[in-house]
């Protein structure tokens, strides 16, 4: 059977949504700089859309873990593939994720992030699919979308490389 994509959240709903948190953030970061870490790849596509709704300073970093695994589930066993290139001492920080899922990778990543000093660290993501949770102790901070248990793709969402530019968030069906 070929994959086909179901639509689950269209542009305007998540970018409309994005626009949203942009003005929250806005606000709760009122007279400070905010430096938004970016999870590559998933992350980049929100991350971009998220700096242009935020209205106070913007400094954005970039990092890429990898969990060893490129099917649909995340191994546990996480890896920095690159870092980031500035330090976080001092700095407002948010990181900014694609998906949490089994919460491994974020709960593995923030406690790294958090030893490098910066003066506050939040975590936004897209997506959330609360029901997948394996790791406790992952807080969000800023939430895009409550997503039910299914495979998506899109808005930097891969299933095996494929469909991170769709502009809109889908279900992957038919697929092995
Ligand atoms: P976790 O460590 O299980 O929370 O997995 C997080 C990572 O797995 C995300 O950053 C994504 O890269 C990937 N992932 C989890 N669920 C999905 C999904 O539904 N579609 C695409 N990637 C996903
Ligand atoms: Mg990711």
């Amino acid at each position: 059977m070929s994959e086909t994509i179901k639509v689950l959240l269209s542009e305007e709903e998540v970018e409309k949504r994005i626009k949203a948190l942009g003005e929250q953030i806005s606000k709760d970061y009122e007279g400070k700089n905010v430096h938004l870490i970016c999870v590559l790849k998933g992350g980049v596509f929100f991350m971009c859309e998220l700096a242009k709704n935020i209205t106070v300073p913007v400094s954005l970093d970039f990092m890429s873990v990898s969990s060893y695994g490129d099917g649909k589930s995340s191994s546990g066993v996480v890896k920095i593939v690159k870092d980031l290139d500035e330090s976080l001492e001092g700095k407002d920080v948010i990181v900014v994720e694609d998906i949490i899922d089994s919460g491994r990778t974020l709960s593995y990543l923030l406690e790294i992030l958090k030893k490098r000093g910066p003066k506050s660290m939040k975590l936004c993501t897209l997506l959330d699919k609360p029901e997948r949770r394996v790791v406790e102790g992952v807080q969000v901070d800023y939430l895009g979308f409550q997503i039910p248990d299914e495979f998506v793709v899109g808005y930097g969402l891969d299933y095996a490389q494929k469909y991170r530019n769709l502009p809109y968030i889908g279900v992957v069906e038919g697929a092995e």
